[in-house]
């Protein structure tokens, strides 16, 4: 049966990973996968999640199971978090939420959702974004288009080709928009682009699906929620689709939720159901830590205020990091403009060199970035700048 099979390429992020840990250069410099790195380069527990935990371990009772849907008290305090605690979907009842093992769960959640509502439903993707959204949605079977977003060329997004290709999109397609932080491109719609997008897809009837993984990492915790909050306002129905891994830390943890807005209490309700269902045939039920631990820093004021803190300064350190890094280009021996990365929100910006470039990065300095050249500015510091700009401008002599 399976001598037949063959092997499958390596996920381009998670292979990146491997091989930064298996790299023995003592100035290597990781600028792949996602994660939030310090000023010494690592990835710490944040001081409200380690407080947390260690209150759990106190009042934790049980590891009995919990439901499908996950723990009600988390599940309501990341609605506040993301709707913000007075919104009119939440006070009218219209939303069911499912805690899921990380924003990939919650994706792939939806995405059952929808094939279990239509079969003809396609879902519109960005070109590009996140590699992994392609084979978390269309693996469940879901038709993918896609709608232009970036421009490479001008390093700011094609907002008028964007709305011009999802005009041809069909009442009963999803939209698939990031709520802030754009993973690859940093590129965030403002605010008058988001509500022409809730214009295009009122008149049309599509329904928003909105994949938030980095709220409070871009301009703000209600900030970055702007545009979930004005499409559930405006639109009957819409998917969102959150993740504690990157505002939490809480990565390997596994916690992320997704939340279904129907017209009203009971078609909520309804669709609410047909998701517990899939989440019971899938998994069963999610994992129960890394929610626990987000239930308690919530729900409890003095903890909630260092969270708050914690992230800020996260969110503070990235945007220095990015003034720093044009800076340091712009001084250098560079040629071109970089001031476009001051611009972009977020851990990533694509650098805009070539994958060769990328290769020469990884290869004569240790400096790992994905080949599209999207690089993790979180994982630059003020002691590696010199370094990394130095071995960018090297590069960019070849060609
Ligand atoms: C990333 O884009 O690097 C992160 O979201 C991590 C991942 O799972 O790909």
């Amino acid at each position: 049966m399976f001598e037949g099979l063959k092997a499958l390429p390596q996920d381009p992020i998670l292979s990146l990973m491997l091989k930064y840990q298996q790299d023995d250069n003592p100035a290597k410099l990781d600028l792949g996968i996602g994660v939030y790195k310090d000023e010494l380069g690592n990835t710490p527990i944040m001081q409200a999640v380690h407080t947390a935990e260690q209150q759990l371990l106190q009042s934790e009772t049980t590891k009995s199971y919990i439901a499908p849907a996950g723990s009600p008290l988390y599940n309501q305090r990341i609605r506040e978090l993301v709707f913000g605690a007075d919104h009119p979907v939440l006070r009218d009842n219209r939303v069911a939420s499912a805690q899921t093992p990380g924003g990939c769960g919650a994706l792939r959640m939806a995405a059952e959702f929808i094939r279990g509502c239509s079969t003809s439903s396609s879902v519109w993707v960005s070109t590009p974004t996140w590699a992994n959204h392609i084979p978390l949605l269309g693996g469940a079977g879901l038709p993918l288009k896609e709608y232009p977003y970036y421009d490479y060329e001008n390093k700011s997004i094609q907002f008028q080709a964007m709305l011009d290709t999802l005009e041809q999109a069909v009442a009963g397609d999803f939209v698939l928009l990031h709520g802030c932080c754009h993973n690859p491109s940093g590129a965030d719609l403002n605010r008058e682009q988001w509500l022409a997008v809730a214009e295009l897809c009122a008149r049309k009837g599509l329904i928003p699906f909105v994949d938030m993984a980095y709220q409070g990492l871009g301009s703000g915790l209600d900030e970055d929620a702007f545009g979930v909050r004005m499409l559930a306002e405006k639109m009957p129905e819409m998917l969102i689709a959150t993740s504690c891994s990157k505002n939490f830390g809480l990565y390997r943890e596994r916690t992320g939720t997704l939340f279904i807005v129907g017209a009203n209490g009971e078609q909520a309700a309804n669709a609410g159901s047909q998701l517990f269902s899939k989440i019971r045939s899938h998994y069963s039920m999610p994992p129960s830590h890394g929610a626990a631990i987000v239930e308690t820093i919530l729900g409890d004021q003095p903890l909630n205020q260092m969270w708050q803190t914690e992230l800020q300064g996260m969110r503070q350190r990235i945007l220095g990091l990015r003034e720093s890094l044009v800076r340091h280009i712009a001084a250098s021996e560079i040629d071109g403009d970089f001031s476009f990365i001051e611009q972009q929100f977020g851990m990533f910006s694509f650098l805009g060199i070539t994958p060769q470039q990328v290769e020469l990065l990884r290869t004569r300095y240790s400096i790992y970035m994905i080949d599209s050249s999207r690089m993790n500015v979180a994982g630059l510091n003020a002691q590696r700048m010199d370094y990394f700009v130095a071995a960018l401008a090297d590069v960019l002599k070849s060609s």
